[in-house]
């Protein structure tokens, strides 16, 4: 791919939401408490990480946001969809995870935010259902209203872009079928009522439609087939998915790339989690469970790659367990259980408790996708953004491509990619000409 000029981001970016619970709200009502100078941004890379520039010895190290032409906080709009018609505040409120410190100033804001109708089928999303829901004969009149509700937030706000993030619920699981393989076989699917076509489809192709970025912090397919790939591709519109990183599985590929890295073995891995959100009791319903299982069991097959190394990773059992335990709220545990083995076959363990606060560590991916995907729009780099793999558990990449799991290496490879979007030097750590005390 060619480097371009990255166009300025001058404007209003509008963010659009399909999903207003609790990682949308938080993530909503936190940018908001940070443009009001109430709680610092922490966790997210585009305001607190800065970016080494050139050797070593030059000391060149900006805050990325002030490296690479990012959107600043103050010109970000909010909307979105939900078929719970509750406004972001009252959302807030029921998803329990901001305190009333932060939430009272920012009420007014929140409250102005109020879901629009929602394309949502209660038969992909078992465990729930709300009143505020479009209707329609066909899935393509959904999708048509969808395109509808971008237009006239665009104009209603005054936005120059927008970018799309799917905060929605977990889907059933679905495999791409013969629906999925070009726009043509879509369109007509989605005229047919194509049981294949998931409501979250419909957003992401609304969004592809009128020209928006898409991500999908969720492991549904949603624009993870050929037919959007090539669309997206074609349009000049970034895509990005799936499923964001936060706690268990953030966990699994910080510390199973140091195993390997020491070549130490692993016998199994169990990892269980008890959390009593919303998200919990969707994720109750086995269908939505087995979408969310498939997407936290990738991680370790990849990052230890057992076709390698047969004898440290061979024999390698993974289980992940999610447990709907309504006492713990959005404050989920995740226990992990690895037995480890090192130098002549002796047994180890490693146990981990975490006691994460899932949203709280949604909310920064969040943001620093809406402003990574506009950025990549600005640049010109159109379909899959396999740099934003840093974000997600399941990351989206090319036909025969396998996913970058470890951590280190995605962080790598995202500030490569800025600094080759900004034509600086790529850095490789290799660093030989530190001690080059060569005859020149
Ligand atoms: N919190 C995390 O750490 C985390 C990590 C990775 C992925 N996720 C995923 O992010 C998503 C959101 O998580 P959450 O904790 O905010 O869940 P949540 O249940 O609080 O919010 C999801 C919202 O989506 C709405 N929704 C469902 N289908 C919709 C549709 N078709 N159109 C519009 N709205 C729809 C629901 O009514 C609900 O309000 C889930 O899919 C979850 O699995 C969350």
């Amino acid at each position: 791919m060619e480097r371009a000029e990255i166009k300025g981001a001058e404007g209003k970016l509008g963010v659009l939401l399909p999903g207003m619970g609790a990682v949308a709200t938080t993530f909503v009502a936190g940018v908001e408490a940070i443009r009001q100078g109430l709680a610092k941004p922490i966790g997210s890379l585009t305001q607190m990480n800065t970016i080494r520039l050139g050797k070593r010895t030059e000391n060149r190290r900006p805050l990325l946001k002030d490296f690479v032409p990012i959107a600043d906080l103050d010109q970000l709009v909010f909307g979105g969809w939900d078929p719970i018609p509750d406004d972001a505040y009252e959302s807030t409120l029921k998803a329990g995870v901001l305190e009333s410190s932060h939430l009272e100033p920012i009420k007014g804001f929140l409250s102005g935010i109020k879901p629009m109708s929602a394309a949502f089928d209660p038969a992909y999303v078992k465990k729930l259902d709300g009143p505020n829901k479009k209707s329609g004969a066909t899935k393509k009149d959904l999708a048509e209203a969808l395109r509808e509700d971008i237009r006239r937030f665009k104009s209603e706000n005054g936005c120059d872009r927008m970018v799309m993030v799917w905060c929605g619920s977990t889907e059933v699981f679905l495999r791409p079928g013969p629906a999925h393989q070009t726009m043509e076989a879509f369109e007509q699917a989605m005229e047919a009522n194509d049981p294949s076509i998931a409501p979250s489809m419909l957003y992401a192709y609304a969004a592809l439609m009128e020209g928006v970025p898409y991500a999908n912090g969720a492991p549904n397919l949603s624009a993870d087939f050929p037919a959007f790939e090539a669309l997206a591709d074609k349009n000049g519109i970034p895509i990005a998915g799936k499923d964001f990183k936060t706690g268990q599985t953030l966990m699994k590929t910080i510390l199973a790339p140091g195993l390997k890295t020491r070549m130490l073995g692993l016998d199994g891995w169990f990892s269980t989690n008890i959390l009593g959100n919303r998200d919990g009791e969707v994720l109750d319903d086995p269908e939505s469970f087995k979408t969310k299982e498939e997407s936290k069991l990738g991680a370790l097959e990849h990052i230890l790659q057992p076709e390698l190394y047969p004898e440290l990773y061979g024999n390698m059992y993974h289980k992940v367990r999610i447990n709907y335990y309504p006492p713990r709220g959005d404050n989920k545990e995740g226990w992990d259980n690895l037995d480890i083995f090192g130098w002549l076959g002796y047994p180890m363990q490693i146990k981990v408790d975490f006691l994460c606060r899932d949203s709280i560590l949604a909310a920064p991916i969040v943001l620093d996708l809406v402003l990574f995907m506009d950025l990549a729009a600005r640049a010109g780099m159109s379909g899959i953004q396999e740099w934003l793999s840093f974000y997600f558990k399941s990351p989206q990449t090319a036909e025969g491509l396998y996913p970058e799991h470890d951590l280190f290496i995605q962080h790598r490879k995202l500030k490569n990619t800025l600094r080759w979007m900004m034509g600086e030097d790529l850095i490789t750590h290799l660093g030989m000409d530190y001690y080059d005390r060569g005859s020149d």
